[in-house]
């Protein structure tokens, strides 16, 4: 993939080898295995409950694979104890699906929280870095900055968490639904801030979406992941992650899923 403006200031490679996981007796992930490059910016797909989320949180180490494994800078993360784990960790900036917001902090609490903790910069430059932030996200107004997560609307906790995750400058930003709760002009917006911080310094960036619009903007890379079938189990060869090529490729493919996929998305959304 060609790649234009300033050299990409990340150089952790996230390799995906073999991804495999159950909960229980229901397998949710099943051999799944993707390179990132540092810098890159792709999208994941797929219908509710195919593995998005769990997917994710395996890529920053929350949960533990049954078999295969996530390597960072070729570190696999299995391997690392709790403080090598909580180092890589700081190479993140993530947007959870819920926003797992800290609900006994302020809207600017939350997004300080992590440079607060890290204890590198003065208090009044990380205020500066969370106000800039919140801003980012459209979130200027100091009354909002005050607030507890509880007085927000979904769309605002959305918003506190995309700060949140894009005010350290992260080497790698997973966001997972970024749009979703959204009304589409607003979901223009985060879209555009997605790419303008992956332009400005080239963060590796992973974003989970329902949404083709987001696709369509993104125009990188897309993979598309399946629900585990029972069957799959029983191949070696198979896998749940059932597409990985470009957005063009993905949204001309006559593969059975993604035609699927883009009827139901087109006949929500008409
Ligand atoms: N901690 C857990 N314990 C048991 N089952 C889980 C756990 N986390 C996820 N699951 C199950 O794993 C499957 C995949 O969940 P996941 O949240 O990754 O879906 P998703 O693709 O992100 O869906 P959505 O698009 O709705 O967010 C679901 O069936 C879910 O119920
Ligand atoms: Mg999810």
């Amino acid at each position: 993939m060609a790649m234009t403006g300033p050299a990409p200031f990340a150089c952790h490679n996230l390799a995906v080898d073999r991804l495999t996981k159950a909960f229980g007796a229901k397998p949710v992930l099943h051999q799944v295995s993707f390179n990132v490059r540092p810098g890159e910016i792709l999208a994941i797909v797929g219908n509710s409950g195919c593995g998005k989320s769990v997917l994710l949180r395996h890529l920053v180490g929350l949960e533990r694979p049954d078999h295969g494994e996530v390597r960072i800078a070729d570190k696999s993360l299995g391997e690392l104890d709790d403080r090598e784990l909580l180092e890589v960790q700081k190479n993140f900036g993530v947007l959870f699906q819920g926003g797992a917001l800290i609900d006994y902090l302020t809207v600017k609490g939350n997004v300080s929280f992590r440079l607060q903790r890290e204890g590198l910069l003065a208090p009044a430059e990380i205020d500066q870095l969370a106000v800039e932030a919140l801003a980012m996200v459209g979130l200027e107004d100091v009354r909002d900055h005050d607030k507890k997560p509880a007085e927000l609307s979904g769309g605002m906790r959305k918003r506190v968490g995309l700060a949140r995750a894009i005010v350290a400058s992260p080497k790698i930003l997973l966001y997972d639904e970024p749009t979703s709760e959204l009304d589409p002009v607003y979901s223009n917006v985060i879209d555009d801030l997605i790419l303008r911080v992956w332009e400005k310094k080239k963060p590796t960036s992973i974003v989970i979406t329902h949404d083709v619009r987001t696709l369509k903007r993104i125009r990188n890379r897309v993979l598309m992941l399946k629900g585990v079938q029972p069957e799959d189990c029983r191949d070696p060869a198979a896998s749940n992650l059932i597409f990985d090529g470009t957005v063009e490729e993905f949204l001309s493919s006559n593969q059975p899923e993604i035609l699927e996929y883009l009827r139901r998305y087109k006949e929500e959304n008409e």
